[in-house]
């Protein structure tokens, strides 16, 4: 086991990120009723959304989009949405926190699905970049680190539903069965 990203690493770049998101939030907020939404993409970003979130200091509101593409650690090239958000997200600020982008394939998929809500400003933060893998085009706005092309796990990134709960992020190596 390889790791690639200890805690300690994770959490100082969380709040580096929460604190840009928040300086973003304060000088894009209209009024006292202009709450951001905040969305997790389950099932890999639950660790890092509730760290982020317990970072930013404004306030905000939370929901959940699940989505699934990859079996083992192929992606299947054929997003699903398997649960909708329940948040009216017109003329909003909205986020979308990702574990990791890879092909891109994902968050182009969620970018269409929430752009058709009309939300006024929509954000991409994702833990993990793998540029080197990218397909299609997509801004991350808000990204915590570039990594390699390979496959990692820990930390709320799975293989096959396994290794998610691990404080630190290591590089899953294929056994020889
Ligand atoms: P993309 O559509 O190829 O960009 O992949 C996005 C999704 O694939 C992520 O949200 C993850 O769930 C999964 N994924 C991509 N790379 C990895 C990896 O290295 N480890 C675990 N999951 C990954």
């Amino acid at each position: 086991m390889k790791i690639l990203l200890t805690e300690n690493q994770i959490q100082s770049k969380i709040k580096e990120l929460a604190k840009s998101i928040d300086d973003f939030l304060i000088k894009n907020k209209r009024n006292e009723n202009d709450i951001p939404v905040f969305i997790s993409v389950l099932t890999g970003s639950i660790f890092f959304f509730s760290d982020l979130i317990k970072n930013i200091k404004s306030e905000i509101i939370v929901d959940y989009l699940k989505v699934s593409s990859y079996s083992g650690d192929t992606t299947t090239y054929n997003v699903k949405i398997l649960k909708d958000i329940e948040i009216d997200i017109k003329d909003k600020i909205v986020f979308i926190v990702e574990d990791i982008v890879d092909t891109g394939l994902t968050l182009k998929k969620i970018i269409e699905f929430l752009k058709d809500r009309e939300p006024r400003i929509l954000k991409i933060c994702s833990l993990l970049d793998k540029p080197s893998k990218r397909l299609v085009k997509v801004k991350v706005d808000y990204k915590g680190f570039e990594i390699p092309p390979e496959f990692v796990v820990g930390y709320g990134l799975d293989y096959n539903e396994l290794y998610r709960n691990t404080p630190y992020i290591f590089i899953y190596e294929q056994q020889n069965e």
